[in-house]
């Protein structure tokens, strides 16, 4: 087995205390509810508390511990590559807008933090999009032209500030990095009292559009004239965003870094193989953070190979020897390359979403809360059009294709993961199948199921059928989970559900002793 060093825990979660907030155990009237409490979430629910509304976000677990707590943390509109090939696919017009929207969320944020005097490491950066071979050159080139065309702060340069050679990169100035959890928790502290709330470790099982609407949490209700829905992917299945996304893992790996070796800016490189990289300030030390390796959620099971790809990466490039935390983040890619921002369908007037941010969720994440806040103060807004979620989106190629990478027996009548367990004969050879701190599917009597078996020998098992939609769940050897590859759901080692759209646990299954 790889041994990675470091502690195995995002650095934004380490460097902030957690449990501020209380779970919902009783029946709560507001204006709004909140279903997650990420960026796009509690900046939604900022503004509107601000506006006069009174709010209620409900989040499953901590405050901005999934996609925002693990994310790197830009506040950027240099999205990798994405403006050439926007103006390609939409037009000049509708390419402007997005980056007009993602430049006007840097500014949000930028001014929260100084109207709200939050202390979160926040610096100005400039942010750069770099190719180390001319391979993609050319790419970088239009991407500088198209970004200028539309009048960001843009331009094509061939030296940055890190420490190797560059074929040619574009350069945002005026960018901008911070710790995203202590802005997050210092929204969240100003959103909670007054007559709104926040509420932690607190799961919503059900969302029901009604007059007033009624969101269902385990052990408490809220009721509110209109809901917004920002669970990564939404909870709620009516407007099919599980496939009209795509759920990405990505990776980060942090060491300390003498401030004279750290590279001055925000990077990341080109195509599937990129490397982001940005420094963060961890008390008097300087951290590196280096990510990338991403794939498809689900489609690879030995994932510590991801985090030892950027340790060796950091070790040839900056001469990093030991690494002070890894962690792994979740997100969604939209399939026509747009977020999804509005009505949750076109019949439903009370329930909105938030989702696709394409890993760009700190500007996305908060343009969407602005857009949300917009709507439902009923001010006019400016991106409400291209963002608008109940655009139709071609997403039954995708489907297909995943349907003959992953085979057809994913049955949605098999979705609770009750069929036939019963009948399920698992016994100790089964479970012998599987060593101490490892996972497995195994078929027995034509079942999937999952099994577990912990460090000091424990075994479990569970149906491996998804309770989403009925795929069968991957076993995923580093961050020690059950991992969805159709929309993404995804399990803690002992089935509970630890990502949306899942909203129940895996089913547990009788076994023999093991
Ligand atoms: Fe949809 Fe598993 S079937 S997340």
């Amino acid at each position: 087995m790889i041994q990675l060093s470091g502690q195995h825990t995002p650095f934004w979660m380490s460097s902030t205390s957690e449990g501020q907030f209380r779970p919902l155990t009783h029946n709560v009237f507001v204006d709004v509810a909140i279903v997650g409490g990420g960026i796009a979430g509690l900046t939604a629910a900022f503004l509107l508390k601000r506006a006069g509304k009174k709010v209620a976000v409900i989040e499953a677990e901590a405050i901005a511990s999934k996609a925002s707590g693990r994310t790197t943390a830009k506040i950027t509109s240099l999205h990798q590559l994405v403006y050439a090939e926007l103006i390609e696919k939409y037009g000049e017009a509708k390419a402007r807008i997005y980056a007009e929207s993602n430049q006007a969320a840097l500014e949000q944020i930028v001014s929260l933090i100084k109207e709200e005097k939050i202390d979160c490491d926040f610096s100005r950066q400039d942010a750069y999009t770099f190719a180390e071979s001319a391979d993609n050159l050319d790419k970088i080139k239009a991407e500088a032209e198209a970004a200028i065309a539309l009048g960001l702060p843009a331009s094509f340069v061939d030296k940055t500030p890190l420490p190797f050679g560059v074929a040619g990169a574009v350069k945002f100035t005026d960018q901008a990095q911070f710790h995203i959890r202590k802005y997050l928790v210092a929204l969240a502290e100003k959103i909670d009292g007054n007559g709104s709330y926040v509420f932690e470790l607190s799961r919503v099982t059900s969302v029901e559009s009604d007059e007033p609407c009624v969101v269902k949490a385990e052990n408490g209700t809220v009721k509110a004239q209109d809901v917004i829905v920002t669970t990564n992917l939404p909870i709620t299945d009516e407007g099919l965003f599980f496939a009209k996304t795509s759920p990405k893992r990505s990776y980060i790996v942090a060491a300390k870094i003498d401030q004279d070796k750290a590279p001055d800016g925000m990077f990341i490189g080109c195509g599937d193989s990129y490397r982001s990289i940005r420094t963060a300030p961890d008390g008097d030390d300087l951290l590196l953070l280096i990510g990338g390796e991403g794939h498809q959620v689900g489609d690879v099971t030995e994932t510590e190979e991801r985090y030892l790809a950027l340790e060796e990466y950091g070790h040839e490039q900056f001469g990093i020897e030991t690494y002070d935390y890894r962690w792994s983040g979740q997100d969604l890619k939209s399939r026509d390359g747009l977020p999804y921002i509005g009505n949750l369908t076109d019949e439903d007037e009370h329930i909105f979403i938030a989702t696709g941010f394409s890993l760009w969720g700190v500007t996305n994440g908060t343009l969407a809360g602005m857009l949300l806040c917009d709507r439902l103060v009923g001010k006019e807004n400016p991106w409400a059009e291209l963002y608008d979620a109940t655009r139709p989106v071609s997403f039954l190629d995708e489907e297909k294709k995943r349907k003959e990478l992953f085979g057809d027996d994913d049955s949605a009548d098999d979705a609770d993961g009750d069929s036939n367990d019963k009948s399920i004969k698992i016994n100790s050879s089964h479970l012998k199948e599987v060593g101490n701190g490892e996972g497995k599917v195994l078929s027995i009597d034509d079942e999937k199921v999952a099994i577990y078996r912990d460090e000091n020998g424990k075994a479990m098992a569970m149906s491996a059928v998804c309770p989403h939609l009925g795929c069968t769940v991957n076993w995923n050897s580093a961050e020690k989970s059950w991992d969805c590859p159709c929309h993404g759901g995804r399990y803690d080692s002992k089935g509970a559900v630890i990502n949306a759209p899942a909203v129940k646990d895996l089913k547990v299954l009788d076994c023999a002793s093991s």
